[in-house]
């Protein structure tokens, strides 16, 4: 057994000369044990024949979003586990990226929720057309995956970047990603992120920059890894990730109700929101008027610490999920956060060094540390959030495993 055996792999070829390299790689996926449908464009058609990949994948090639099986497209996208386009052309990742769905190809990547792993070639100015970068910097926030071309001899006889990568190279991250695809296949994970918002009158309330955007890419990253996520979110404008089931709460005595509900049923709970830390003591039933006082005083009062009760109603139980705190520090931040891993009774904590320049709430990129319970320390450096939020679920799945 190997990591593609039996694996659903759909590979789109595109209209580019390199169209008959990725005919290799469809055969090395083959070997390997891939179960291997590809997609021709119409302008792949131009470079090499059907009949090839016919061969190798001894399967139909599809073509036509008209003529071939109805609603083929649909099936396939649902059928895929990973999606490879592959040679991608500057065409076809414009199209994706502007949410054309044209031909079968373009409807297929629309309709999947499959990673997809994109591997241009092309022309170096091409490469480096800044259309083309704003289009593949798009993709890669929304989450699609790209093979770097590599520099070398292109089809003009030009040197420069846009040659398609080595068999090898690609084979190996089809490999990888969904290999990553199932780590936590069947795990169920309770996710909260945001910030909170806790009322003061009806229209004022106090809380703070979280963005959420940490907790959704774990969310995101957790339900690719194979988790079936449940996310508690705070108030932010972020689209939640498809397939992950949402439970919008605003203050913290609401994310407090909806975890204590849900995680014992839970075997990981990552707790990422920014929970308010005071709310007013007495919130007020109408709209205070700046007119009625030049001063207004507020008595704050403690919220909950969600994670400490979690970790003290759990105590002793048999069946316990693994706790994971997020804390946000500046300076002495291993000290800091390994304190209140002890003081919450948790498994790991992640924390993040807000001095850093790039790190923190509201940006796309942060930095952290994890500590974990036996006082392993490891630190991850600047990178974004989609990114990190893969590296983070990574090692907790094997040092908890290990655990
Ligand atoms: O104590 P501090 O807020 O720095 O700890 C951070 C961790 O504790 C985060 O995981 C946060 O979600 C959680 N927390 C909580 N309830 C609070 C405050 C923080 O569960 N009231």
């Amino acid at each position: 057994m190997n990591a593609l055996s039996g694996r659903k792999v759909v590979v789109g070829i595109c209209g580019g000369i390199a169209a008959y390299k990725a005919a290799g790689v469809v055969s090395q996926l083959v070997q390997r044990g891939a179960d291997v449908r590809v997609v021709m464009t119409r302008a792949a058609r131009e470079f090499i024949a059907p009949l090839t990949l016919e061969a190798l994948t001894r399967r139909p090639v599809l073509i036509d979003l008209f003529r071939d099986e109805p609603l083929g497209h649909v099936e396939l996208a649902y059928w895929a586990e990973l999606v490879v386009v592959m040679p991608a052309t500057y065409d076809i990742i414009g199209r994706i990226a502007s949410g054309l769905a044209d031909e079968y190809l373009t409807a297929l990547v629309a309709a999947t929720r499959a990673p997809v792993l994109v591997v241009p070639a092309m022309e170096a100015q091409m490469y480096e057309n800044p259309i083309f970068q704003r289009n593949k910097r798009e993709l890669e926030a929304l989450g699609y995956r790209f093979v770097e071309p590599e520099i070398g001899r292109l089809a003009s006889g030009r040197e420069g970047i846009g040659r398609f990568p080595a068999e090898d190279k690609i084979v190996a991250e089809v490999e990888r990603i969904l290999t990553e695809g199932s780590r936590l296949r069947g795990l169920r994970v309770l996710i909260t992120a945001g910030p909170t918002r806790e009322r003061l009158d009806p229209m004022r309330c106090i809380t703070n920059r979280s963005s959420g955007k940490m907790g959704y890419a774990l969310a995101e990253a957790a339900r690719d890894m194979g988790a079936h996520v449940r996310l508690i979110s705070g108030p932010t404008p972020l689209t939640p990730p498809a397939g992950v089931d949402l439970i919008r709460v605003e203050s913290a005595e609401e994310m407090r109700r909806a975890v204590l509900e849900h995680a014992p049923d839970c075997d990981w709970v990552l707790m990422a929101a920014a929970v308010a830390d005071w709310r007013p003591k007495r919130p007020l039933a109408h709209k205070e008027s700046k007119l009625s006082a030049e001063t207004l005083t507020l008595e704050l009062e403690r919220t909950p610490d969600i994670l400490k009760e979690l970790g003290e109603a759990l105590k002793g139980e048999r069946k316990r999920p693994l706790l994971v705190g997020f804390a946000a520090e500046t300076g002495d931040l291993v000290e800091k956060a390994r304190q209140k891993l002890e003081q919450k009774g948790l498994d790991a904590i992640v924390a993040n060094d807000l001095s850093q320049e790039g790190a923190g709430p509201e940006v796309d990129t942060n930095a952290v540390t994890l500590i974990f319970k036996d006082g392993r320390v490891e630190a991850l450096p600047l990178m974004p959030k989609r990114e990190l939020a893969r590296e983070i679920l990574k090692r907790l799945a094997d040092r908890l495993d290990r655990a």
